[in-house]
């Protein structure tokens, strides 16, 4: 009697002792590269809309002497000038700099981007 029931025992243990060992298999493990793939879409998606590369590249370059704003820092205050100054003077200032601004090495990318922001938020 009591080796029957040993048997029953073992024979309910031996399929979740299989079905444990099969979350090891490389079928799960195809699942998690899935899941991987999809997580980095997310993230690639979030760059494309909550970053603004040149509001990045403002922050990274001119925030230190100019703030965040524009206004805060101690160089001069970007809305009081910008609104005078084209594409080509910006693009002039930053590459060459400007009185006691010094000049300003970032990508060409970078430097495009952060003119366009520069105009559009201190431009108007
Ligand atoms: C190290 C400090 C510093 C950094 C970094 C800096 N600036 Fe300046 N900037 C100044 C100073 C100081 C002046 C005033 C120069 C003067 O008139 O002598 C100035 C002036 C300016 C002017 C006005 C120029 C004019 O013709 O009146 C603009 C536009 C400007 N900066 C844009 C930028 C942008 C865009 C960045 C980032 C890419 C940047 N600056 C980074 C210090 C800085």
């Amino acid at each position: 009697m009591s080796l029957v029931r040993q048997m029953l025992v073992l024979g309910a243990l031996l399929p979740a002792m299989l079905l444990a060992g099969c979350e090891e298999c490389p079928t799960f493990e195809a699942c998690e590269g899935t899941d991987r793939d999809i997580s980095d879409e997310d993230t690639h998606s979030d760059t494309d809309t909550e970053v603004d590369p040149g509001e990045e590249a403002y922050s990274g370059n001119c925030t230190g002497c100019h703030g965040a704003d524009g206004i805060s820092g101690y160089a001069t205050d970007l809305p009081d000038v910008v609104p005078d100054l084209s594409e080509s003077d910006l693009d002039d200032i930053i590459t060459n700099g400007t009185g006691t601004m010094p000049a300003i090495s970032m990508t060409a990318d970078e430097q495009a981007d952060v003119i366009s922001y520069v105009i559009a938020t201190f431009g108007g």
